[in-house]
């Protein structure tokens, strides 16, 4: 029988129940569960086969919440909270002490977000807690933006998914971290980082060596299919180079007009928003197609375009 559900009274029980439930966002699917349950904590970690040093996003139901979760907030935080959520946006601010450690992996931060996705808005107002969730994968393999990719990785490991169809952004939140009040960003994302700079003026993006024990999503293999994978510049000509191979590739804009190949196109009209909605559960299509090799393209750095190569990096082995 399929865990997939729309019966919003189910995830509740069961999340009252410490048990655990996939629940839609308009990022990615969450694997959530009680923030205050240890049980339901540990069962995320172990699920996700995920190390306990990579910390959790706490989500809530909206902005007034955040001071049950957090202190100190910087001005610059009140003004992305209020731009922002519900949104694609996550921050990562002092944490308050009723939040248990092993949500925040023993930092003094915690990461905190309103999720843009009725039904779970809906959830989280009915339930007496916050939600913990990361991505509903196991650790390191690409995010779920369907029912059905939650259900293929976990079915015998949860009792239920909460359907709220396709996720509209397909890719994960932002996550911005204040280094003396000021915002900085620790992960690109969902948001465009010029609607941010209209917020808050020239923001910095912190660089991946250093972020990286931070945020393990920001490894350098991270988000990345079973099937072997490259990312280039040029798609024709790397596919010569895979000659008598089940080739898949995953392009921008333009076919290559190729009948031997598979091939996705994520935006014929050349949309960076379709192309970022459509990306994981493209690369998910590829990879369960039993292909030799799968080739993706660069894509223009601005805007989204460049959230998706830094997804498409982690990926993927670069040439
Ligand atoms: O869109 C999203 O953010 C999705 C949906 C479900 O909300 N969630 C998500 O969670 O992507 P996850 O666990 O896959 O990624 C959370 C990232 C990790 O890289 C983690 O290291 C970072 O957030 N993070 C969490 N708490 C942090 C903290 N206190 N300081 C720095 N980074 C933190
Ligand atoms: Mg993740």
């Amino acid at each position: 029988m399929s865990i997939i559900s729309k019966n919003i009274q189910k995830a509740i029980a069961l999340l009252t129940n410490e048990q655990l439930v996939a629940i839609p966002t308009e990022t990615v699917y969450g694997l959530a569960g009680n923030i205050y349950s240890e049980k339901a904590i540990k069962s995320i970690f172990s699920t996700k086969k995920r190390p306990f040093f990579n910390p959790l996003i706490v989500h809530i139901h909206s902005v007034n919440s955040l001071v049950d979760i957090v202190t100190d907030i910087p001005e610059k935080a009140k003004l992305l909270a209020n731009a922002f959520w519900p949104g694609s946006m996550t921050l990562v601010l002092k944490k308050n002490n009723t939040i248990p450690d092993i949500i925040t992996a023993g930092k003094d931060t915690v990461a905190v977000r309103v999720p843009n996705h009725p039904l779970t808005l809906k959830l989280l107002k009915q339930l007496p807690f916050p939600l913990a969730a990361p991505s509903a994968n196991p650790f390191g393999s690409i995010s779920p933006t369907k029912p059905t990719h939650v259900e293929s990785y976990f079915k015998n490991d949860i009792q239920m998914v909460l359907d709220g169809g396709s996720c509209k952004n397909g890719i994960e939140s932002t996550i911005i971290g204040f280094e003396n009040n000021e915002p900085i960003i620790y992960r690109l994302g969902a948001l465009d980082l010029e609607d941010i700079e209209a917020v808050v003026g020239k923001i910095s993006i912190k660089n991946k060596e250093e972020i990286s024990p931070d945020a393990p999503g920001m490894l350098a293999r991270h988000y990345a299919p079973t099937t072997r994978t490259f990312l280039v510049d040029d798609v024709s000509s790397e596919v010569k180079n895979h000659q008598g191979k089940k080739i898949g590739i995953l392009v921008f804009k333009k076919s290559l007009n190729n009948e031997t190949i598979t091939e996705i196109i994520l935006s014929e009209k050349g949309s960076l928003k379709e192309a970022a909605s459509k990306l994981y559960d493209s690369l998910h299509e590829l990879d369960h197609q039993k292909l030799d090799v799968i080739i993706t393209e660069k894509f223009p750095n601005n805007g989204l375009g460049t959230s998706i190569n830094d997804r498409l990096q982690r990926a993927t082995f670069s040439l």
